[in-house]
């Protein structure tokens, strides 16, 4: 059986209130019509036809060759916006799924049941319903005696009876071609809303003498149409159940599944264990072993394994096997960390480099760095980086040692094993092997303690007076 798709995708979404368009808000980090799209791929649907209006552009740039594409220049109704489809899809002879751009959870799985069901029974059309126990704001799914589908009607085209009935159209149906481009073109606009819909298709099916399934799902979170911020909030969390339940089976631990927040693209290696409050974004990759959080947010980088990140900030780094990080490091873009490192409490990188077994233990900046092998860089220590117009470079060779509270002025380079002391203001390169000391040298006054606290204590007694 061939299968084709058209996904409806040119609504603006006034309800969502909202510079972005509908289908491009993210559901767990995926655009809306990113989901959709991915089941009817995963359904093994042919050719894809994607309806684009209100930001066609923008919608057209985010899903790129993935899908072919039609204009609906003005949004008259889904039957109006289906038919767009026509010209590239008129002419074939198969199953053409419709779905709605704003349904993100919809499943293959479902879709494919659907078609199945489908073609067993020589229905024009089959319809993806669910029941609910509060169907405000969706069509109604009019059933015969039979138990085939009659009609679906609009909330506001409902009588009371209508409105009473719990079943619901989810918007994802699965149609014969040529008759729904037959039928498409009785369509009218003659009802509350003045659009063409395509759920009158259904109506004239039957009228001409065709019959309608109806396939209900039992997961109601795939029903969902997000048309305002509140559904939308809804989808992000049954979406996340649906992620967190996907790495529980893959052997990942969740603490607290409720307080764990994993975009759709991430991944987990097995025996990972996940503490709560912790955010997973992005293309973010972790490997096996790893014991992230609690607290933890990442996003689009790559985790070795046995790595253990607490309460620490990671955008767009990456951590080697064996690695420790936090709490309470800050990870900026392009920080890169080999094997066996540690980031310790309040340490930021940015742009640095360390090689493996280096470690940055305690209150310190390292931005703009090249650090070799098993370097320790002492407490306080920082790369001074920028003078208000330059970034500039430090580079720190293998086995060196960083005293604490060190500023390394950059442009400068630390040589292969060289020691610079704690407290040291360095401006000027320091070759292998050697010691750089750059600080007062000391001065002791023997018994000058007690001179200045009588000093200090006449001060305040003459002030009391
Ligand atoms: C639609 C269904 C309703 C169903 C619900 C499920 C119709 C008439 N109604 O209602 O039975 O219960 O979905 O979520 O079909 N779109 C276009 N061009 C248009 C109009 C809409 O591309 O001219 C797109 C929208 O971008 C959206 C989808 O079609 O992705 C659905 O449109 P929407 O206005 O949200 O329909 P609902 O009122 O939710
Ligand atoms: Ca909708």
């Amino acid at each position: 059986m061939k299968v084709m798709a058209i996904v409806l995708a040119a609504g603006q979404g006034k309800r969502m209130k909202s510079k972005l368009y509908k289908v491009l808000h993210p559901v767990c980090g995926k655009p809306m019509v990113g989901h959709v799209l991915d089941a009817v791929r995963e359904a093994e649907a042919g050719r894809t036809v994607v309806v684009v209006g209100h930001g066609a552009e923008a919608v057209k740039s985010y899903l790129g060759d993935a899908a072919e594409y039609v204009l609906q220049e003005q949004q008259l109704g889904t039957g109006h916006a289906v038919r767009q489809a026509e010209a590239l899809l008129g002419a074939e002879e198969g199953t053409t799924i419709v779905i709605c751009g704003d349904t993100p959870l919809v499943q293959a799985s479902t879709i494919k049941s659907m078609l199945e069901l489908h073609a067993s029974s020589g229905a024009a059309a089959t319809v993806l319903t669910a029941s609910f126990d509060n169907p405000t704001g969706y069509g109604r799914v009019i059933r015969g005696e039979d138990g085939t589908v009659q009609r679906i009607v609009e909330q506001k085209d409902c009588s009371p009876e209508e409105a009473a009935v719990k079943e619901i159209n989810t918007g994802t149906y699965c149609f014969d071609n040529k008759k729904l481009f037959e039928a498409l073109a009785k369509v009218t606009s003659n009802n509350a809303q003045g659009e063409y819909y395509l759920t009158d298709v259904i109506g004239i099916f039957r009228a001409s003498g065709e019959s309608v399934q109806g396939y209900c799902t039992e997961d109601l979170a795939e029903a969902i149409g997000v048309n305002d911020r509140i559904a939308l909030s809804e989808a992000e969390r049954f979406m996340r159940e649906r992620i967190n339940r996907k790495h529980l089976l893959n052997g990942v631990t969740l603490i607290d599944p409720a307080s764990t927040y994993i975009e759709a693209g991430v991944q987990i290696g097995p025996d990972t264990t996940i503490y709560p409050g912790t955010v997973l974004s992005g293309s973010t990759v972790i490997g096996e072993d790893c014991v992230i959080g609690p607290q933890a947010d990442i996003a689009d980088s790559k985790l070795g394994s046995s790595v253990s990140v607490k309460y620490s900030t990671v955008a767009q780094s990456e951590i080697g096997d064996d690695c420790s990080v936090g709490p309470y490091a800050n990870l900026r873009p392009n920080s890169k960390l080999g094997t066996g490192c540690k980031i310790g409490d309040f340490v930021e990188l940015k742009n640095a480099s360390l090689d493996d077994g280096s470690k940055v233990s305690h209150l310190s900046y390292v931005g703009d760095a090249i650090v070799g092998k098993d370097v320790n860089i002492g407490c306080g220590a920082i790369t001074v980086n920028y003078d208000g117009y330059n970034k500039s470079v430090t580079e720190i060779g293998d086995h060196a040692f960083v005293g604490s509270n060190v500023n390394l002025i950059a442009p400068v380079k630390i040589g292969d094993g060289a020691y610079v002391v704690a407290g040291s203001t360095v401006t000027q390169d320091v070759p292998a092997g050697d010691l750089a000391i750059a600080r007062e040298r000391q001065v002791n006054k023997p018994g000058y303690a007690e001179k200045i606290r009588g000093r200090a204590k006449a001060k305040k007694e003459k002030q009391q007076q």
